[in-house]
């Protein structure tokens, strides 16, 4: 059956078929080699959308505002501090008035249930910028980058997401995997139980799809890993844990004898980003001045010839465009 996902949100990857995410993958992909061959067909002329930013980003907000523009959409910006956002209106009446003027809505925070309700109020597709339970606009552009790198299919590779196992991105990555046939384990220690309600959920789909949703505090579960996946060990909003965070975790950091445990001289290295890989941001020259190494990777593994990162940055405006275009083009 013909994919058609005109006018439909995208809050999770949960909400998707395998084929609807194959036809996002392949959307990237032709948008992307469009793209480096200079060719645009402006299919987003004359639409326009908001972006609502709650937290922080980089790669998220420029990779909607590029993508958007390519296409030839017009973007607004909104953060909380510069809008009446959660202050002084609630996200039912916001989405209201958003739905009125833009044709698609952007939203990064925290909690999803704000998402869930932009979309049920607004009449408009709503996209999922990162919430504290899912990121799958990153997991998109994850999956893209293994394909360029990897000449098996997904659903015959094996990702390991290494230390805080309870995140966004290990959901996000998770729900992906499970829809996806892919191998996915967590590791991480045994005190981080991940919500059993999203094992549960996963581990159903991955009886239909081939897929093995894991969870281990054992080294051992490296053997024969496709891809070494990790992230912050101290999520947006919850910094004040860092140094509890830093104890639980400092076995999990990604080291080079961990790339070698894989036993794949080819294993990918990725990470959504931002990175704790030295000490040249004032986050980690912080907590180094007290005594606390908050680097989630050294930088020896960050840096080497397995770490695709900066494709898997590019590649989020290029699978953000396909769901852009996908959705309202
Ligand atoms: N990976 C990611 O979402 O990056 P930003 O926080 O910079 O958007
Ligand atoms: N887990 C991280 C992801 C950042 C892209 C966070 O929520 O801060």
């Amino acid at each position: 059956m013909a994919v058609n996902l005109k006018g439909k949100s995208f809050l999770t990857l949960m909400d998707f078929s395998t084929q609807e995410i194959r036809y996002m993958l392949d959307l990237a992909h032709d948008l992307k080699a469009k793209k480096r061959a200079g060719i645009y067909n402006y299919v987003l002329k004359g639409k326009n959308i908001v972006l609502l930013f709650e937290k922080s980003s980089t790669r998220t907000r420029c990779a909607f505002e590029v993508a958007a523009l390519d296409e030839g959409a017009h973007v607004t910006f909104l953060d909380s501090g510069s809008s009446q956002v959660g202050k002084k209106e609630s996200i039912e009446d916001t989405a209201k008035v958003l739905g009125r003027f833009y044709d698609g809505i952007e939203y990064r925070g925290y909690e999803q249930s704000v998402v869930e309700s932009l979309a049920k109020h607004s009449g408009v597709p709503v996209w999922n910028g990162l919430t504290d339970i899912d990121h799958p606009t990153q997991i998109l552009a994850d999956m893209m980058t293994m394909e360029e790198h990897i000449s098996k299919p997904l659903n015959k590779c094996k990702v390991v997401f290494c230390g805080d196992i309870r995140n966004n991105m290990a959901y996000a990555w998770m729900y992906g995997c499970a829809k996806m046939g892919v191998h996915f384990v967590a590791y991480g220690p045994d005190v981080l139980i991940p919500d059993p309600e999203v094992i549960a959920k996963t581990s159903e789909i991955a009886k239909q799809t081939g897929a093995i949703i894991e969870v281990s505090s054992n080294p051992e579960c490296l053997v024969g890993a496709d891809v070494l996946y990790t992230d912050v060990w101290a999520s947006m909003g919850e910094e004040a844990q860092t140094p509890d965070k830093v104890k639980m975790l400092a076995q999990f950091k990604v080291t080079m004898d961990m790339v070698e445990k894989t036993g794949n001289k080819d294993v990918l290295f990725m990470h959504c980003l931002p990175a704790f890989h030295d000490f040249e941001t004032k986050t980690a020259k912080e907590w180094k001045e007290k005594g606390i190494d908050i680097r989630e990777v050294t930088d020896e593994v960050f840096r080497s010839r397995h770490s695709v990162v900066f494709d898997e940055a590019e590649n989020r405006m290029h699978t953000i465009k396909a769901v852009i275009v996908a959705t309202i083009g």
